[in-house]
């Protein structure tokens, strides 16, 4: 069995909002999560807005600290580590959802790429050079020359994000979090800038955690899906076997899922799960889906049912499945 890159082991992040003087509430953004990243894998975090994907993203980055389980590196407990944090955020590498936030408009392409190599110590200017054309060349923004003097907003947003994903791959990370990487971007562009993305991570063989709200894009980007409800997964296995197979029914409605044919919302998935998503700070008790659920019998409101592999690889938190 090849070792994971990454382990997360029953993670629970919590954000505490104040409120008065005294009073606080406790949001679980992410509420007991297990996942293991093997080299070259990647796992699509699937659900809908608010279900703790990006905190469970952010986690995985160090980016906001757990206040349980564990983060183990490369077989090294990192979860408190608080020495030296360079060696992994030079291995660990994030892409945003919005490229046009996340480039300094007043930087030049050139700045924007040289910046990383620079701040990780690279002084020679014909490696940075050579080392940011390479990056061009391998998101295809070419003749690579032509775009080192250009600055953000001359770039269309297919583009932009290629400079987001070459300035995360100029460091040569094993592990990356992609937080719904082609959302802000024009329909037309996304299945282009997905396949790149997978071609450049199969032949790096990078393990990336690709966060969307949007299963379908899933079909040909990963290799796992972990569906994500009130900051636990629900479903997990393989994408194929899960897409052709759902076996939750909070899976099932996201499967279901259409786009909206309102021009202003086509970034929008119409919902077709009825009721309120859950509230992170008061989860319903019992199967947190089951105020929603069209199939919810007795047990459901009171006991939670545990994540459990129900067929080779594939598991679901359902009472439906025993
Ligand atoms: N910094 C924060 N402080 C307080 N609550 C937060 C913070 N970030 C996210 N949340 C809350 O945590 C929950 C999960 O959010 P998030 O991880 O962003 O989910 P997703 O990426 O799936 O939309 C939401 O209820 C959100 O409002
Ligand atoms: S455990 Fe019950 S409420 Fe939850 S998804 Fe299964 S059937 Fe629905
Ligand atoms: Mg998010």
């Amino acid at each position: 069995m090849v070792e994971p890159i990454l382990r997360l082991e029953n993670i629970k992040t919590y954000y505490i909002l104040r409120k008065g003087l005294f009073g606080k509430l406790i949001v679980k953004a992410v509420d007991g999560v297990s996942l293991e990243f093997r080299p070259g894998e990647i796992i699509a975090i699937v659900g809908e807005s608010g279900c703790g994907k990006t905190t469970l993203g952010r986690t995985s980055l160090k980016l906001v600290e757990p206040v349980a389980g564990k983060i183990i590196f490369e077989g090294q407990d990192i979860t408190h580590y608080k020495g030296d944090l360079k060696w992994f955020r030079k291995k660990a590498q994030i892409v945003f959802q919005d490229p046009f936030q996340a480039l300094n408009p007043y930087h030049s392409i050139y700045d924007i790429l040289s910046e990383p190599l620079i701040i990780f110590g690279e002084k020679d200017k014909s490696v940075i050079e050579d080392k940011i054309v390479k990056a061009l060349k391998e998101v295809k923004m070419t003749p690579p020359e032509e775009f080192l003097t250009k600055y953000p907003h001359m770039l269309s947003g297919g583009q932009r994000q290629r400079i987001v994903i070459a300035r995360a791959l100029l460091l040569d990370p094993i592990y990356l979090v992609a937080d719904e990487p082609v959302s802000m971007i024009d329909a037309s562009s996304r299945a282009e800038i997905l396949t790149l993305f997978r071609s450049i991570q199969k032949k790096r063989e990078m393990s990336i955690m690709y966060i969307t709200h949007d299963i379908a894009t899933t079909k040909y980007f990963s290799d796992w899906i972990a569906v994500m409800y009130a900051g636990k997964i629900i479903e997990y296995g393989p994408t194929r076997e899960v897409l052709k197979n759902p076996l939750h029914p909070y899976t099932k409605a996201l499967i279901a899922a259409v786009p909206d044919p309102d021009p202003e919302n086509r970034f929008k998935m119409r919902p077709v799960v009825p009721g309120e998503p859950p509230n992170p700070i008061n989860p319903p008790p019992g199967c947190r889906f089951h105020p929603r659920c069209p199939r919810r019998f007795d047990p459901c409101d009171k006991e939670e049912p545990p994540l459990k592999e129900v067929e080779k690889n594939h598991y679901v938190a359902c009472f439906l499945f025993k």
